[in-house]
């Protein structure tokens, strides 16, 4: 048997590829090994969506190199951004492939296999049919399913329109058919996948837009739990929240990434929404029935970004107060607009200001997850802490709630009440009365 080793940077996009590659190595005869060392195809699913992150490829790289026979594959968004150049900057490569051209992977492997050198599929224009029969989930509970392919905004900072190329939607009925058979083999959490998910418009005559799609997701016998990432505030329409509202499988939980607190960098951003715009949907949020978690993505430093401007961040942030975030440097990329920019701002001034962030969304954090003491929260269980003597629990808002109980079994992947007794600004604690 071949032997193939896999490493996954990136998002939940890049984790949910690796599972569609990972079924098709095994359908063509390959087992997974767990180092790169026992394998003969070595691949790296890589991200760009800052430098560092695409460093991480190249240090992999130069960390593991050639040993006779040992095949090399660069996948994912930097394969697609670098091209054919990474063969020059890590000669013992053999494959690049980007994540449009994976329904042709089984035939990019029969190259490698008959001994090509420099086997590539990078072509955007995918006639992407998203029928990938072979996905192999890692996690029996839940399951994500990738909606819509590639993005067609033009924030002035990202990489994704070049590594992911235009967007696709993809059939409804294909998409239902999947949630299906996930529910069949078990999985009772869903999560739909895309880069902007409101802009979902299926092609079949159905015609569905993402609220009708979510909600028909929603109703799938035997799931209990759907999410869906990434969604983009200008597309994002009020009926997301009123399906939200009707519809008691969809999570407490909205990503709404705002990148800025200032109307002036959005538009620098090329972000197509003000600071107003923005706090709109915030408000349909929090006037809905369902107490909604809300998380966003932040990027501090982008060129222009005065000291004002970064003071509007923090104040977006007590105006949210956000459930939780992810912040980032902004970091310079390839072929995106901002690169006509100067980036002007130090590293050391775009770290205060990060450091400056996080201290401030914590202090929020923490304040939210303790007004949550008391409170009864319905846990998924998703594992357990021996060390710890805990359970690890996830409530419907995406926290993390560790839990003790009566019983010693509780059955991972089943669903428990747990009274939350403390908070920290990252998880809850609590304990579940019931002995399962
Ligand atoms: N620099 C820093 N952060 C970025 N992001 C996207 N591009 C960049 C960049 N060039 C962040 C955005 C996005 C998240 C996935 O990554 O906040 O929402
Ligand atoms: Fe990274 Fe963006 Fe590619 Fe995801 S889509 S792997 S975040 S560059």
């Amino acid at each position: 048997m071949k032997r193939f080793y896999i490493e996954t940077f990136g998002c939940q996009m890049n984790v949910h590829d690796s599972e569609k590659v990972i079924g098709t190595l095994e359908e063509r005869g390959y087992g997974q090994v767990q180092t790169p060392e026992e394998a003969d195809l070595v691949l790296y699913n890589t991200c760009s969506i800052r430098d560092k992150a695409e460093q991480k490829v190249f240090q992999r790289l130069s960390e593991n190199k050639k040993s006779k026979g040992k095949v090399f594959g660069v996948l994912g968004c930097v394969a697609q951004q670098e091209g054919e150049r990474i063969f020059d900057k890590a000669p013992h490569v053999n494959l690049v492939v980007g994540s449009a051209s994976y329904p042709k992977l089984g035939e990019l492997l029969v190259q490698i296999e008959s001994g090509g050198r420099r086997v590539t599929g990078l072509s955007l224009d995918s006639d992407d049919t998203f029928e990938t029969a072979a996905t192999r989930r890692d996690n029996p509970h839940k399951g994500y399913i990738t909606i819509i392919e590639g993005c067609d905004k033009s924030c002035a900072y990202c990489v994704v329109p070049f590594t992911r190329g235009h967007e696709r939607s993809r059939a409804s009925a294909s998409i239902l058919d999947e949630a299906n058979a996930l529910a069949r083999a078990g999985y009772t959490e869903i999560q739909l996948l895309g880069q902007n998910v409101n802009s979902y418009r299926d092609p079949s005559p159905a015609g569905w837009d993402f609220a009708g799609l979510l909600e028909a997701v929603g109703r799938v016998e035997g799931i209990r739990r759907v999410r869906f990432t990434t969604s983009h505030p200008r597309d994002f329409g009020r009926e997301i929240i009123e399906v939200m509202d009707r519809t008691e499988t969809l999570c407490n939980q909205i990503h709404l990434p705002v990148q800025s607190g200032s109307t002036k960098v959005l538009a620098a951003m090329q972000r197509q929404y003000t600071r107003d715009d923005y706090m709109r949907r915030i408000e349909w949020m929090k006037a809905s029935k369902r107490d909604i978690a809300i998380s966003t993505d932040i990027i501090v430093g982008f060129p222009g970004e005065t000291e004002e401007d970064f003071e509007q961040t923090l104040s977006l942030l007590d105006e949210v107060e956000y459930d939780s975030i992810f912040s980032f440097k902004y970091s310079a990329r390839p072929n995106t607009p901002a690169l006509a920019l100067e980036d002007h701002i130090p590293d050391e001034e775009k770290g205060r200001r990060l450091m400056v962030l996080q201290e401030r969304q914590r202090a929020i954090q923490l304040r939210r997850n303790t007004a949550l003491v008391g409170t009864w929260q319905e846990a998924l269980v998703e594992g357990r802490n021996s060390a710890r003597g805990q359970w690890i629990g996830r409530t419907s808002q995406n926290r993390v709630l560790n839990f003790v109980a009566a019983g010693s079994e509780q059955p991972i992947g089943g669903y428990v009440p747990v009274l939350v007794t403390r908070a920290g600004p990252n998880s809850l604690a609590g304990e579940c009365a019931i002995a399962v």
